[in-house]
This record gives structure tokens, sequence and C-alpha cells, in this order.
């Protein structure tokens, strides 16, 4: 894993997009898994900003929730558009995102599944983390070899993502999710998290235990992880000086 800790979300979130620039210059046919939340936005503001080539990237969501509308306020279908895919040069039937309408959902993720794997597979995949450590919407005791399916939220999931709603009532139980054996099938991984609120689901993801019970320890099990954090989320990082150094002090021929 490379952990990269940069000063700030913004000054994290440019280090994220100058990959997704050179992936996308050296590959301009690229398959991105993307991700919603507040922590990828000024991600998706800082792409928009450099004006890429889009044409003829295929992208992949990880998660939608189960029951809401595509035009519902707090859809990630609804969220990706305005945030992204409205603003830049993409086309609409190269973008994947569950469908939280889903009539027949194990049906569906099985053809989500084939769709990636028709694609040619993701080339980098962004995940943010939640408090408790999920990646996409895996919560704690998913299985780490899990596939595209439904899950149930945890009960701090849908506190935290309460403002999206006006309220935790109305946040959905259900989700479609990508599986982590789905995620880790990606050929690069690049977690963002931004704040102190996800200091400690890090410090367990980096430097504790591979364990189901934090999902995005599974990156350790990745051959190209990288962890791209703001000062507050590497807080209780007990390596963060030795991770500084090692990012300050890369071989000129090493990429970003
Ligand atoms: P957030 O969500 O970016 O809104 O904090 C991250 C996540 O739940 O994966």
């Amino acid at each position: 894993m490379e952990i990269i800790i940069q000063p700030t979300a913004e000054a994290a979130s440019a280090t994220a997009a100058l990959m997704v620039a050179r992936l996308l210059r050296e590959k301009p046919d690229a398959v991105l898994g993307l991700a919603t939340g507040s922590t990828p936005l000024s991600l998706y503001r800082e792409l928009v900003q450099m004006k890429l080539d889009w044409s003829r990237v295929t992208t992949f969501n990880l998660d939608e929730y189960v029951g809401l509308t595509p035009d519902h306020p707090a859809s990630f279908q609804r969220f990706m558009w305005e945030n992204l895919f409205s603003r830049i040069n993409i086309v609409k039937s190269n973008v994947h995102i569950p469908d939280g309408q889903a009539k027949d959902i194990p049906g569906f993720c099985l053809r989500y599944e084939q769709q990636i794997r028709v694609a040619g597979g993701i080339d980098w995949q962004l995940l943010g983390i939640g408090t408790d450590g999920h990646i996409g919407f895996n919560e704690p005791s998913s299985s780490l070899a899990s596939r595209t399916r439904i899950k149930t939220l945890t009960q701090q999931t849908r506190a935290d993502n309460a403002r999206f709603f006006g309220g935790e009532t109305a946040v959905p139980h259900h989700v479609i999710t990508m599986g982590i054996g789905t995620i880790l099938e990606a050929r690069q991984l690049v977690l963002l998290a931004f704040g102190p609120d996800k200091a400690r689901a890090v410090a367990e993801a980096v430097e504790g235990p591979i364990t189901a019970m934090n999902p995005a320890s599974i990156l350790q099990l990745h051959p190209v992880a990288k962890i791209v954090l703001d000062e507050p989320a590497a807080a209780h990082l007990r390596k963060a000086d030795y991770y500084r150094w090692v990012y300050d002090n890369k071989p000129h021929w090493q990429k970003v």
C-alpha cells in the first residue's frame, strides 16, 4: 500500500485527479470505478476543470440505494450526473450505476458483474471509507470474497448519510453494492479519506489486521492500492512519519 498524506482535502483530491489525468492520457478507453458521497466532490470538481477527454471512457459506480428513483435528490445516479457526468464529454451508454429499482436484484447484480468483465475489468477504482470501515456499501461482516449484491446498511451508516435525506428515517435500509471480491479485481485501488471522523477507520484499515470487521483492511491484499488522506484523516496512523518520508523521497522514475 502507498499512503499519501496531504495537508488538505483539496491537495489530496488534486493528487487523485492527476492519477486519473495520466491514466486517461495513457489509456483513453480506460474503465473507471467511481464512488459517491462527500469525499469525491472536490476530485470531481478538479476533473471537470481539467477538461479531459472522456469520450471513450467507461465507468462503473460502486453502489446505489434500493428503491430510489434515478431522479431522487439522494440517489447516486443523480449525484453522479450532477457532479460529474453532465459536465464532461462522457457517452451516456458508457456509464453504469447499479439500478436501485431493479425488479430482479440478484439477476441485475449478475449482469453488472458481467458488464464489468465484458468491459475488460476496472483499471482504476475510486473508494471512500465509511466511519465503520465500509468500502462501497460493504458493511462490517461482509464476505471478503463478496460479489455485487444487496446489502443492509448499518445504523451507523444510515446516521452518517442522514444529511443527504433530511433525516435518518428516510435513509433506505438496503443498497446494491459491488462486492469486496469485485473491488479487489480492479487493477488499481485509490481510497480517499478526509476529516477526523475517518481517522480511526483509516488507521484500522491500514495498520490493523485484515478483517471483515473493517472491510477497507482488505486493501492490504491488493498489489496496487493507494490511500490518499488529508492530515486529520491520518491522525491515528502510528507510522505516519514513515509514510510521509517514503512519499517525499520517491525515486524520480516512480509515478505519482
Ligand atoms: P462520505 O462517504 O464520502 O460521504 O464520507 C464515504 C463512504 O461512505 O464510503
